[in-house]
């Protein structure tokens, strides 16, 4: 329980009209429907914990903790995703945010996470307190008709097995830095209490029986009459699942003049430019939300991630956190695995937003200290950036 200066109280929400009232907060925060709040708040409470600000009596803010792992460098660390911040309009610009983002951070060390990924509507909120960009959120608005010539050996198959979809997605997205490792619950909170209204989607491509690529999403009827498919979520672990998956997807073309691959279901360098003859003319981007992230224990933080077999090094490091103040330290990397000691000459001083995005292959120390945001003299810099050179960023979940 936190106690600020402010009057601000905080803590875990207790029985269904707490929850109610945080469905209206929640509602009234991001234009929704507080019964539609209800649904998901309803699954996820049993499984992540939910914590509210009250300030005179009132619950007037809070934000979720999704229990999950986060790829790094081929291991899964152990990260508390940040979901649904939202303080009420009538008291907003009081700090409540604040007090709810300090709250984050000691409750989410407490449950042993490294790692505090989020999605941000506003990125300046965030960065106060220790978080800084990865990358924005890239929509990839495709024309159906491009996809429809693909096909692949296999063949879909509609509500695959959940556990299955998971394991699969373990297996495929550990390649990257940043996607979630998801419990198998992860979709009854995040997709299952969704609209009901909105016709929803999943489908496996089966090559044989094995589970090769997952395909989910939601179909919108758009203004002019056509339909619009967004995909959430879309897994291909081999060629015939991805060529098969789009050439699925391609075959909506009668009714839908695009596929929009939502909150970058498609990594950045999608692979859509690779296998269309005119990539640039077929596909659109728009930018939504940032992926920003946040270590909350260094040391958990750079012991459970993986590192690339040939790297090997010593970085003193000071860093500077608004929220737990500065630290310096020492981060011995050989052999794939590290090891954090207290102390050192802290030759590279950054703050620790900085740091995670370092962390998360999104930005080179070099530019960083073009960017003001790290110092320290040329080679130590260098060093820093050969210790996870080759990661490529990406967190194609959405929560
Ligand atoms: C984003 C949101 C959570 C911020 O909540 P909040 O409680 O107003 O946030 P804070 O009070 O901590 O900070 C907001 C501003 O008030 C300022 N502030 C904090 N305490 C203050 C005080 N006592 N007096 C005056 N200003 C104060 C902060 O410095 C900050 O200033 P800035 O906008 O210039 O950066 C809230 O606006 C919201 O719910 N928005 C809709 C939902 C949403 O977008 N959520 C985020 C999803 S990722």
């Amino acid at each position: 329980m936190e106690q600020g200066r402010t009057g601000i109280e905080i803590r875990d929400a207790q029985g269904d009209a707490e929850l109610q009232r945080f469905a209206e907060v929640d509602a009234e925060s991001f234009a929704g429907r507080a019964a539609s709040n209800m649904r998901w708040l309803k699954a996820a409470a049993p499984l992540a914990p939910l914590r509210l600000a009250h300030m005179d009596g009132e619950v007037v803010g809070g934000y979720m903790l999704l229990p999950v792992g986060q790829f790094f460098g081929g291991k899964s660390v152990p990260a508390q995703a940040v979901t649904a911040v939202a303080v009420h309009p009538a008291w907003r610009r009081l700090g409540v945010a604040g007090a709810l983002m300090h709250d984050c951070v000691a409750l989410a060390r407490e449950q042993g996470a490294a790692l505090a990924p989020l999605h941000a509507a506003t990125v300046r909120l965030y960065r106060r307190w220790g978080w800084e960009v990865c990358s924005m959120t890239l929509r990839q608005i495709v024309r159906t008709v491009a996809l429809a010539g693909f096909t692949g050996a296999g063949r879909v198959r509609t509500s695959p097995d959940r556990g299955a979809v998971e394991a699969l997605r373990r297996t495929h997205l550990v390649h990257w830095d940043g996607p979630l490792d998801r419990p198998d619950w992860f979709l009854s909170v995040e997709w299952d209490p969704g609209d009901p209204e909105t016709p929803r989607f999943e489908y496996g491509w089966y090559e044989g029986d094995r589970l090769t690529g997952y395909v989910r999403y939601m179909a919108e009827r758009q203004a002019g009459g056509w339909i619009r498919l967004h995909v959430q979520e879309f897994i291909a672990t081999t060629q015939d699942a991805l060529r098969g998956l789009l050439g699925f997807l391609g075959g909506q073309e009668s009714q839908s003049s695009d596929v929009m691959f939502v909150h970058s279901a498609l990594p950045d360098a999608s692979p859509l430019h690779w296998l269309l003859p005119e990539s640039h003319r077929a596909i659109e981007l728009e930018g939504f939300l940032c992926w920003m992230q946040r270590i909350i224990n260094i040391d958990t933080a750079m012991t459970a991630r993986g590192w690339p077999e040939r790297a090997a090094g010593r970085l003193d490091l000071e860093v500077t956190d608004p929220i737990t103040g500065v630290d310096r330290l020492v981060l011995e990397v050989e052999g794939g695995s590290a090891r954090v000691t207290p102390g050192g000459s802290g030759a590279i001083r950054c703050g620790i937003g900085a740091l995670s995005a370092w962390y998360s292959s999104a930005l080179r120390a070099q530019d960083a200290v073009r960017l003001g945001l790290l110092e320290g003299d040329a080679d130590a810099v260098t060093a820093m950036d050969a210790l996870i050179a080759g990661g490529l960023p990406w967190l194609p979940d959405f929560f």
